[in-house]
């Protein structure tokens, strides 16, 4: 299975299947972890034949998506004398994926790189649409780049070795996609009328046609962060310790969904299949508000808040989103109080 992303300076594919054989007639540089390394690089390096094959190994952690994670990374590179025909391999999850895109994007001015996502999440999300970066003591993702990888090779494979809760958290963005853009996908998925390689499909289709349209998110790319608005509130009130990103952002798909009832679209019988939905693939859906006013403010801290507006992404429906800006402060508090402690 195949799909195209079309930006304005890049055409690539993405493919769905096993790892193909690939050769490469430059130096390489292998970027993983410890963990992804230790279970999964000799299924890599069996596949792979490169002029010269380096692996460059850095600490498994978000605490370590950092600047000297990427000096380090940078520092091997010039060691080995690699230049501008080299390639980068991004071998792991999010957290790897987005530092290998931004070294790849700042090293020489940009040399080429290839995502092999290992974890769902990465697989659907992350490594499809350019974005990449590290965070800094100002907040995550604040430094980086739009750079897009020469090719993606997406391989189920390496899912089962997946901690449960990694894998679901993987199925709330797949969810997220089909709540925002495709009614069909959402039942299907909901009937598990899906292979899991076709639930991946889908969704980096339907990313990928976002991200085509819309690749600096200027527009339409924001409809991905419905649940996030919501979600990075939580992630930040529970020190990013309690809940993984996607399980944030579960919750926050369930708050969402309240403003948009509040706001009289959502029926309450699809939101109840959208809660439904996540709980079958192991979500939380419930969190307890211990103070209205302070997670209200804590919407402020978000870079994507501009000008002090806060945008809501809510579903309209199942599988037709609306994008709400300027709403009334006693509004959406009210609907807050409803996850009041
Ligand atoms: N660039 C984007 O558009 C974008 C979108 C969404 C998220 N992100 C970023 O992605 C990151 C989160 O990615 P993530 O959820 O993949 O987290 P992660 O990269 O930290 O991976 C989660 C854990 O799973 C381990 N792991 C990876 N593959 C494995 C495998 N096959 N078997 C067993 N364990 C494995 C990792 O070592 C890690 O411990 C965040 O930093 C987030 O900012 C970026
Ligand atoms: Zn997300």
């Amino acid at each position: 299975m195949k799909v195209t992303v079309n930006t304005p300076n890049k055409t690539y594919d993405i493919i769905i299947d096993k790892l193909p054989q690939i050769t490469i007639d430059s130096k390489v540089a292998i970027i993983t972890n410890p963990k992804v390394s230790g279970l999964h690089i000799n299924y890599l390096t069996n596949k792979l034949k490169a002029k010269e094959l380096h692996i460059i190994t850095l600490p498994d952690g978000e605490e370590y998506k950092n600047w000297q994670s990427i000096e380090y990374a940078l520092d091997r590179l010039f060691d080995a004398k690699f230049d501008r025909n080299s390639t980068l391999i991004a071998f792991g999850g999010g957290v790897i994926g987005d530092m290998t895109g931004f070294a790849a994007s700042i090293f020489l001015r940009g040399i080429k790189f290839i995502q092999i996502p290992t974890t769902l999440l990465a697989m659907v999300d992350s490594s499809v649409g350019g974005k990449t970066g590290i965070n800094n003591k100002y907040g995550k993702n604040l430094i980086g780049s739009f750079y897009q990888p020469e090719a993606v090779y997406i391989d189920t494979h390496f899912l089962s070795t997946l901690d449960k809760r990694e894998f679901a958290a993987g199925m709330a963005e797949i969810i997220k996609m089909a709540v925002m853009f495709d009614k069909e996908f959402f039942e299907n998925i909901k009937k598990g009328n899906l292979t899991l390689e076709e639930m991946i499909k889908r969704s980096v289709e339907l990313k990928a046609e976002v991200v085509n349209q819309d690749e600096k998110e200027k527009g339409i790319r924001s409809v991905l962060n419905y649940g996030h608005t919501f979600g990075h509130v939580i992630e930040n009130l529970t020190n990013y310790k309690t809940y993984l990103h996607g399980e944030a952002v579960a919750i926050g798909m369930i708050m969402a969904n309240e403003l948009s009832r509040e706001l009289g679209l959502l029926s309450e019988k699809e939101a109840k299949e959208i809660k439904e939905l996540l709980e079958k693939h192991n979500l939380p859906t419930d969190f307890k508000i211990d103070d209205v006013d302070d997670f209200y403010n804590h919407f402020f801290l978000d870079k994507k808040t501009a000008d002090n507006k806060i945008k809501f992404i809510i579903p309209e429906k199942i599988g037709q989103y609306k994008i709400v800006k300027d709403l009334d402060e006693n509004l959406v508090k009210k609907v807050l109080k409803k996850f009041e402690r």
